[in-house]
């Protein structure tokens, strides 16, 4: 436990089983796709990951190595938290979408759906490319935080409105690497929430 972590809202072994069963709708939703264009889960490179970087990172290691069909990742970064703020300063993608999604079906995946700011910026820009179909995936939902309406096919966990660290999210870049879901002292936070 890290000194800074007031108590574990959800354990290893909860996000292990969860991740698991995520797995399995997305593995088995992407092959009804493919099966609808007339191809095998391993026919052709036609499902396009976009994990959003850097909170998503161990959700989706965890996620695609119990996804057996053919994919391909195209990383991206979106800027909304800068430093040690705690709430969305609105969102921004940093560099360029991934070449390539017209016709493809295309899955985002992140660590926590919040005001909604990144992911309805990401969604938009990705469906003006014309995919074939479009589907997000996120670890946690604060709906209670919901500022920007925007629609997730796939969530974990849906959390109360605490500011978490631990398996990918982050505090001013600090505990990501937490082995599970967990919410910091008050005294380690800002103010201003
Ligand atoms: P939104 O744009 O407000 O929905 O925020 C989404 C992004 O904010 C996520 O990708 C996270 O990086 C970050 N975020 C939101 N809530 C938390 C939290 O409780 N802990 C850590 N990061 C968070
Ligand atoms: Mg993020």
């Amino acid at each position: 436990m890290f000194p800074e972590i007031e108590r574990v809202l959800i354990t290893r072994e909860q996000i292990e089983s969860r991740v698991r069963e995520m797995a399995g709708d997305l593995a088995r939703d992407l092959t009804g796709e493919l099966e609808r264009d007339g191809l095998g889960p391993h026919d052709e490179d036609r499902v396009v990951l976009i994990p959003i970087m850097t909170g998503a990172m161990i959700f989706t290691a965890d996620l695609i190595r119990q996804m057996p069909i053919k994919l391909s990742i195209g990383l991206i970064a979106v800027s909304s938290y800068p430093g040690q703020s705690v709430t969305s300063k609105g969102a921004r993608l940093d560099g360029e979408l991934p070449e390539e999604l017209e016709g493809r079906h295309v899955v985002i995946i992140d660590d926590i759906l919040d005001s909604g700011r990144t992911l309805s910026l990401v969604r938009g820009l990705i469906e003006e490319r014309r995919p074939a179909s479009v589907r997000v995936v996120v670890l946690l939902d604060k709906a209670a935080r919901r500022e920007v309406d925007v629609k997730a096919e796939y969530v974990g966990f849906e959390i109360p409105d605490a500011f978490v660290v631990g398996y990918g999210l982050d505090f001013d870049g600090y505990y990501r690497n937490h082995p599970e879901i967990a919410v910091l002292r008050d005294d380690v936070l800002p103010e201003a929430k």
